[in-house]
């Protein structure tokens, strides 16, 4: 296994607007996630962090530069063996959740499980439990409130132990007691080296967490903070 979980060097995204409007939402961007690692990526509202996540995930192509996830450079992998790794080693969890809505909270959960082969019903229903979720499993996600979905997600993300969770805003929608609760259970997985987490966020509470904060600037990160988050 590669002790670096990710390395992005020199990325660039280019989105086509009219001739016009084209944005480029990133200029540049070197990082590297080790093993274990929690880091926390700050910046305004367009300033590219769903971008870079969405791009580390295979979920789009850059428009230039290098990434690597678990030693494997994305470019070489074909359409089949990037999904193979966003169902198997990666957990992502959008920014606006993407649950199925056809489908329940339990059934949204244990598909990513399903798909990652490591599919348990007792487990599935444990991991809703420890997002505080017991008993509303038989619930759609219209019957969710905003926090509730965002913990089906969370959930889902992590149900088949992945080696990278990429999340987006994950305590956006939840309150500081909440989003504790959520953001110990993510980076206790993360100290015992089980998985390397990467979070987009605006909440000030996230950096107690992180062991790293990158702040990003108008498509780059702009500045690097190494806490010393103690670990036990
Ligand atoms: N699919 C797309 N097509 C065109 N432009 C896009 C697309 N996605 C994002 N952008 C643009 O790229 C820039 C970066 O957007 P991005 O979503 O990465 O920002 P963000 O940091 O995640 O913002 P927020 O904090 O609001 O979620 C913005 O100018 C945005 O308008
Ligand atoms: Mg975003």
């Amino acid at each position: 296994m590669a002790d670096k979980v990710v390395r992005v060097a020199d990325l660039w995204k280019y989105y086509d607007g009219d001739s016009q409007n084209g944005v480029e939402a990133l200029r540049g961007v070197n990082i590297e996630i080790a093993r274990g690692e929690v880091v926390a990526l700050f910046g305004k509202s367009g300033s590219g962090k769903s971008t870079l996540l969405n791009l580390i995930a295979g979920l789009d192509r850059p428009t230039k530069g290098f990434i690597e996830v678990n030693g494997k450079d994305l470019r070489m992998l074909d359409e089949t063996r990037r999904t193979r790794m966003r169902r198997t080693e990666i957990g992502f969890v959008f920014q606006f959740f993407n649950l199925i809505s056809t489908l329940t909270a339990f059934e949204n959960v244990h598909l990513s499980s399903e798909l990652a082969k490591k599919a348990d019903r007792a487990k599935t229903k444990e991991i809703l439990a420890s997002v505080g979720l017991a008993g509303m499993e038989n619930r759609y996600p219209h019957e969710l409130s905003g926090g509730e979905q965002q913990r089906v997600a969370i959930a889902r993300a992590i149900i088949k132990e992945p080696l990278l969770v990429l999340a987006d805003e994950p305590t956006g929608n939840l309150d500081t007691q909440t989003g504790t609760h959520i953001l110990e259970l993510l980076t206790s997985r993360c100290r015992e080296g089980k998985m390397s987490l990467l979070m987009a966020t605006h909440t000030p509470l996230a950096s107690e967490f992180a062991d790293r904060i990158l702040t990003m600037v108008d498509g780059v990160i702009r500045e690097e903070f190494v806490t010393d988050q103690p670990r036990p």
